[in-house]
């Protein structure tokens, strides 16, 4: 067979198993064989750069490079929907519906209301040729590069399937709970903002200018109104449901309502069974069904007239404020709870609910004793959304304040710059701080001391047994055995599995140290730059900040941390407790200065290495891998098939450009 047809098999059986597993939730072979396959592919690629592809299996991986959206107009303009919240709305647009079709018959479409963010795809000849973001509804920024790595979203569609040659299909890019519950946790432990939903963290994962971020996100989307103007029939449902045979991921929750009632039992089913979606939803959308009598209701100047949104109430209860409660974090940052009279709310119990900050509860305007409003929207922790004030007539209570001094040792609170946060600044004396540092310290991801928890931390803790991380190492098995050896056991256990964290590699030692912003992956790339605890400790500004991945925030903080004498002396300790202080052998060895000082681009398709592979080349040999070229750019590593905009500006620029052969003679690999 020639190569040519090989590629083009084995991308045609890529993108349908692709949508067996991704649309359909029914893959027909394991991953290890569609691996295989992406595989082959991927080196025939490579090795036939002619025959590339944007719309090829291979590109939803994504690529590092900056990309910048360029605005797109759209053919048909994006509207939004005008919203209803309750069913006598709904009954009204059913009339105006009636009246406005002159009492012919008609079906109405209803779906769900699914909560993301609009997009809008653009297909000719079963490819997708353009991703484009609502934007004003005029125009959007062209997301596609972005678009492709999601993977239920078709790049060609199903063979045989009659689509029109070009049409537009627009749906919601949405984050399902899972992948965002996994992202936030992630980001916690990076100590990085969380999103408060998931269509933020959706919204923001598609504007992301690096692709590869949002191949490894894993959104989801469902599409559910086709435009065009060869659609197969005249009824919407109808037009969805051949969208579903060309590959598209329509909901299976559609139904065609001939009644008022129907509708109403639509609503009422869904306001229920919505929450075990994978998805977040906001409503129900309710669109006469065929596209003749659309076009005799016609628009409005804002929203469609046979069309209308049918928003759930977001589940509130109400109940009494009594008290707020203010908790220091690891960090000094003060987060004020509210204390409620317990309430059922969504299937669970809530009696407290977080204000955030000073802010938030200043909006609020809280008084103790008010009648609140908590709700569970799209976000998990539930929130207070309002008072009730004419409950506050009868019995004003005292206006609810921020406090001004820590709750748990006294000091003033701060304000830093930009911050919403207070916090407070007595990091070394402060009992929540330091017991908060320490079960850091021991944290799976840090020293693993897995025998520890947060409840002998606080214990050890009030027995003076401990004040900071040090002294974990200081502990003998007599404090801790019970005092009669009634618990020798355990207290062995204790001291080996902390003298046995020596081991811990030195990138999770500075992790572990907790300083300000530096998570799992900034201490990474400052272990290995830095390479032992010293050097580090006398890194400058400029030091910290020439290194990929260290913005200034993160070089401040590292540069506070060491400044501090406590915190030095707390290394001293360590370091003679037999702490990794150091990268170990094994990883200096693979580590040099050959590319120190360097900005490189990665550019093309390579065949003895991956991009990702030459990437981690740079960063051990101390070279910087930059997205975009720039005058500071130092040379250009590039495979084939570059594209002719880079090469232009390269040699505009006059920057080397270096293929793979050399860039490893340079690295004597
Ligand atoms: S149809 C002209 N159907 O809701 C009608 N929209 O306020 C175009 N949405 O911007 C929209 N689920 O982002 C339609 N099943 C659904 C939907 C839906 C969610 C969003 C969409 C739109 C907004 C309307």
């Amino acid at each position: 067979m020639q190569v040519k047809e090989q590629i083009e098999q084995l991308r045609s059986e890529l993108h349908r198993h692709n949508y067996n597993y991704y649309v359909l939730n029914a893959p027909e072979i394991s991953d290890r064989e569609f691996d295989e396959m992406m595989h082959r592919l991927q080196e025939l690629e490579t090795a036939h750069p002619e025959f590339a592809d944007p719309n090829s299996p291979t590109q939803r991986v994504g690529s590092d490079l900056n990309q910048e959206f360029t605005q797109v107009v759209h053919k048909y303009p994006m509207l939004s929907l005008s919203n209803t919240y309750n069913k006598e709305e709904v009954a009204d647009f059913y009339e105006r519906v009636r009246s406005g079709l002159e009492g012919e018959p008609f079906e109405i479409c209803c779906e769900m209301k699914y909560d993301g963010l609009s997009i809008s795809l653009i297909y000719e000849h079963g490819r997708l040729v353009r991703a484009v973001t609502r934007g004003d509804g005029v125009q959007g920024d062209d997301v596609t590069q972005n678009v492709r790595t999601i993977r239920c979203i078709p790049l060609q569609l199903t063979d045989g399937g009659e689509y029109p040659d070009e049409f537009e299909i627009r749906g919601e890019i949405l984050m399902p709970w899972k992948s965002f519950e996994a992202l936030n946790e992630e980001r916690e432990s990076r100590e990085e903002p969380l999103f408060a939903n998931p269509r933020n963290a959706a919204s923001g994962t598609l504007k992301s200018k690096n692709s590869s971020v949002v191949a490894e996100r894993k959104l989801d989307a469902f599409l559910y109104y086709l435009l065009g103007e060869q659609l197969p029939f005249d009824g919407h449902f109808e037009n969805l449901e051949a969208a579903r045979k060309w590959g598209f991921k329509i909901s299976e929750g559609m139904k065609k309502a001939r009644t008022l009632q129907e509708i109403y039992d639509f609503i009422d089913y869904w306001d229920t069974e919505r929450k075990n979606l994978p998805v977040a939803t906001d409503g129900i959308v309710l669109k006469v069904n065929s596209l003749r009598q659309q076009r005799t209701l016609g628009y409005t100047a804002k929203s469609p007239r046979w069309a209308i949104a049918y928003k759930f109430q977001a589940e509130r209860a109400c109940t009494r404020l009594n008290e707020i409660t203010f908790q220091v974090g690891r960090t000094g940052a003060v987060t004020p709870v509210a204390n409620m009279d317990p309430v059922q709310l969504a299937g669970t119990v809530v009696k407290r609910a977080t204000l955030h900050n000073a802010d938030v509860m200043k909006q609020l305007d809280l008084h103790i004793g008010d009648m609140v409003y908590v709700e569970k929207g799209g976000e998990i922790i539930p929130k207070i959304v309002g008072v009730n004030l004419e409950e506050r007539q009868f019995m004003p209570g005292p206006e609810a304040k921020f406090i001004t001094h820590c709750p748990e040792c006294g000091a003033r609170l701060v304000r830093y710059e930009g911050e919403a946060a207070w916090y407070c600044p007595n990091e070394t004396a402060c009992p929540p701080q330091i017991k908060g540092r320490i079960e850091h310290f021991i944290s799976r991801k840090a020293m693993n001391i897995d025998s520890l928890g947060p409840e002998t931390i606080d214990d050890y803790y009030r027995r003076g047994l401990i004040h900071n991380v040090a002294d974990l190492y200081d502990i003998e098995i007599q404090q801790i055995n019970g005092g009669d050896g009634s618990r020798e056991k355990s207290a062995r256990k204790i001291v080996r599995s902390i003298a046995e964290s020596c081991q811990v590699p030195f990138e999770r030692v500075v992790f572990a140290l907790g300083i300000r912003f530096v998570g799992e992956i900034a201490a990474k790339t400052l272990a290995r730059n830095f390479k032992n605890i010293d050097a580090l400790a006398a890194a400058t500004l400029d030091d910290l900040t020439k290194v990929s991945g260290i913005g200034t925030v993160i070089a401040q903080s590292v540069i506070d941390f060491f400044g501090k004498e406590e915190n030095r002396k707390i290394i001293e300790r360590l370091r003679t407790k037999g702490v990794q202080m150091q990268l170990s052998e094994e990883e200096l060895g693979e580590h040099t200065d050959l590319l120190a000082g360097k900005s490189i681009v990665i550019s093309g398709v390579f065949s003895k290495h991956s991009r990702d592979e030459y990437k981690t080349m740079i960063e051990k040999n101390g070279g910087k891998n930059v997205g975009s070229i720039s005058s500071k750019t130092s040379f250009i590593l590039a495979g084939d098939n570059m594209g002719p905009a880079k090469l232009e500006k390269a040699r505009k620029l006059g920057i080397q450009i270096m293929n793979e052969d050399d860039f490893l003679q340079l690295l004597e690999v």
